[in-house]
C-alpha cells in the first residue's frame, strides 16, 4: 500500500511554477545518492535481508522497489527515516515490462537476477531521452562469459553457464551500469575474475563496499578490479548498508547558491566526490567554503566567463552536472564553451534556456554560451532529469515566473527537491 500511495502522490505532478527567488540564505541536507540506491535495491537480490539507510524516496527508487516486490521480496518502507528493509527469496526472475520501460536503473536488476538466480528476463531499459542508451557493453560481458542471450521482441532471456567461459573481460568503453551489472552477475560463479577499463563512480564504489560486506573480496588497481568469490554458502544473508550522499543533488544545490546564495549551506555531502564540480565553480569566480568534509558554503558571485567545461567519466567532470553548469555559464560575463563527451544527446535543455533569453549557439556535442545580464520567466519543458533540475535554478534566478512542464523527470531523481527549495524561501507549486 504505502509503495503504491507514494508513487501515486509523486507520479501525479506534471507541472512546477517557480518565481524569482531572490536572495537565498539558509541550508539544505542532501539526500542519499538515487544511483547508488539502485544499483543496490538489484544487490539486494543476493541476500535474504538488506536494510538500507540513507534512501532516497524518488520515483526511480520507489520503480525499484515495485520490482523487488513483483520479483516475491518483502519490502518495508519507512519515508520518516529515509530506511527500507528488502527480505524474502526471490520467487520469479521475469522483471516487470511496465516498470523496467519507467527507468534506465531497471537495468540493473539483469545483473541482481543473475547473481542470485543465474537466469534473468527483462525488457530493454527506459530513462531519459539523453541519447540511444544501448545495452551492447553489458550483453558483450555476458556473452565473454558464456551466458545463453535471446532477444525475442522487446525482451531478453539471459542465463549463465555453470562456469564462466573467460575468468577476464575489458570493456571498451567506461560504463556505469555496465560495471555494476557486471560485479552483480559475477557475485553467482565462483573464483576469480579481472575487469578491466571499469567505471569509478563513487557510486560504483559504494556497491563495491557492499560487495565486500556480503563476503565477495575485489581490489582496485587503478580501472582493474580484481575480484574473488567465496562459495555461496560463505556469503552473508542478512546486511546492513548506508547509502553514500547523492554528488549530483549536492552539485545541483551548489549551482543555485553560487547564483543566489548569501550564503547557502549545503549539508550531509561529501566533498570528495565533488572535486571536479568545485574547482570547475572556483574557476568561473564562484566564492565557497568547505566547512568540513559535509557542509559547504556557497555564495552568490560574479561569475567569470571564459569557461571551458567538458564532461568524463569520474573522477572527470559529470555529465549529470552539465545542464546545471550551462545555466551558470548563461549569466557569466563572456563566453564560455561545454563539451558533452559521454551522451550523444543531452543539450536538449539549450533549446528550452534560450527562450529564457539565454545565448545558446550548439554545434554538435559543443555549446558555445555567450553570458546574459539576467534570464527571464518563461514556459518551459522539461525534456530529462537533470535538464529539469537546471531549468529549476534557472526559473529561481530568471525575472517573474516560469512554468516547467514534464516536470515528473524531477520527481524520478530528486528527493523533496520542491520542499528542500520552498525551505529556502523560494516561491514555487507543483501541479
Ligand atoms: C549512469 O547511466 C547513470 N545512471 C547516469 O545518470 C549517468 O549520466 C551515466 O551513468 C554516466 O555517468 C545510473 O547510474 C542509473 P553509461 P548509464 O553506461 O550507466 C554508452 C542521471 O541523471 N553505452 O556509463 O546508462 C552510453 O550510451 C542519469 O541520474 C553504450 O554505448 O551510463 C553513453 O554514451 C542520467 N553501450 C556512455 O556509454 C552500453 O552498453 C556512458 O553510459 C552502455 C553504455
Amino acid at each position: 500500500m504505502e509503495l503504491e500511495r507514494l508513487i501515486t502522490q509523486l507520479g501525479k505532478f506534471k507541472v512546477l511554477k517557480i518565481s524569482n527567488c531572490g536572495e537565498i540564505k539558509g541550508e539544505v541536507s542532501i539526500s542519499g545518492a538515487k544511483n547508488s540506491a539502485l544499483p543496490l535495491l538489484a544487490a539486494s537480490l543476493l541476500v535474504e535481508e538488506l536494510t538500507l539507510e540513507n534512501f532516497p524516496i524518488l520515483l526511480d527508487t520507489l520503480y525499484g522497489l515495485k520490482i523487488l516486490q513483483n520479483l516475491g521480496k518483502e519490502i518495508i518502507l519507512y519515508p520518516e527515516t529515509n530506511r527500507v528493509v528488502i527480505r524474502g527469496t526471490v520467487k520469479g526472475n521475469k522483471v516487470d515490462y511496465q516498470l523496467a520501460g519507467l527507468f534506465r536503473g531497471s537495468i540493473l536488476f539483469l545483473g541482481g537476477l543473475l547473481g542470485s538466480m543465474g537466469k534473468a528476463q527483462i525488457a530493454q531499459p527506459g530513462g531519459c531521452p539523453i541519447g540511444k542508451r544501448p545495452i551492447d557493453l553489458h550483453l558483450k560481458f555476458l556473452q565473454s562469459l558464456g551466458c545463453q542471450i535471446e532477444q525475442e521482441g522487446d525482451f531478453i532471456t539471459v542465463k549463465l553457464p555453470p562456469k564462466p567461459k573467460r575468468r577476464e573481460f575489458t570493456f571498451e568503453k567506461i560504463t556505469v551500469t555496465g560495471t555494476e551489472n557486471a560485479l552483480l552477475t559475477l557475485t553467482a560463479l565462483e573464483g576469480e575474475f579481472i575487469l578491466k577499463n571499469v567505471a569509478l563512480e563513487p557510486e560504483v564504489l559504494d556497491l563495491v563496499s557492499f560487495l565486500r560486506k556480503l563476503g565477495v573480496k575485489i581490489e582496485i588497481f587503478n580501472r582493474t578490479f580484481k575480484i574473488v568469490v567465496p562459495r555461496k554458502k560463505e556469503l552473508k544473508h542478512s546486511l546492513t548498508h548506508q547509502i553514500i550522499p547523492d554528488r549530483i543533488e549536492a552539485g545541483t544545490f551548489l549551482v543555485l547558491g553560487a547564483l543566489l546564495g548569501n550564503p547557502l549551506k549545503v549539508k550531509g555531502l561529501n566533498v570528495f566526490h565533488l572535486k571536479a564540480v568545485i574547482e570547475k565553480l572556483q574557476k568561473a569566480g564562484v566564492r565557497l567554503k568547505v566547512k568540513s568534509p559535509g557542509e559547504v558554503e556557497v555564495y552568490k558571485s560574479i561569475l567569470r566567463g571564459d569557461n571551458y567545461l567538458e564532461t568524463q567519466p569520474y573522477p572527470g567532470f559529470p555529465t549529470d552536472m552539465q545542464a546545471q553548469f550551462m545555466v551558470l555559464y548563461a549569466l557569466a560575463k563572456g563566453r564560455s564553451v561545454i563539451v558533452e563527451k559521454i551522451f550523444e544527446n543531452r543539450f536538449q535543455h539549450a533549446h528550452e534556456l534560450k527562450k529564457m533569453g539565454a545565448k545558446i549557439r550548439i554545434e554538435g556535442n559543443k555549446a558555445f554560451i555567450e553570458g546574459v545580464e539576467k534570464l527571464k520567466g518563461a514556459s518551459v519543458k522539461a525534456t530529462d532529469l537533470r535538464a529539469s533540475a537546471a531549468l529549476v535554478i534557472a526559473g529561481a534566478v530568471a525575472e517573474g515566473e516560469t512554468t516547467i512542464s514534464n516536470i515528473h523527470h524531477l520527481l524520478r531523481g530528486y528527493e523533496k527537491f520542491d520542499q528542500k527549495l520552498a525551505s529556502l524561501g523560494c516561491r514555487l507549486k507543483l501541479f
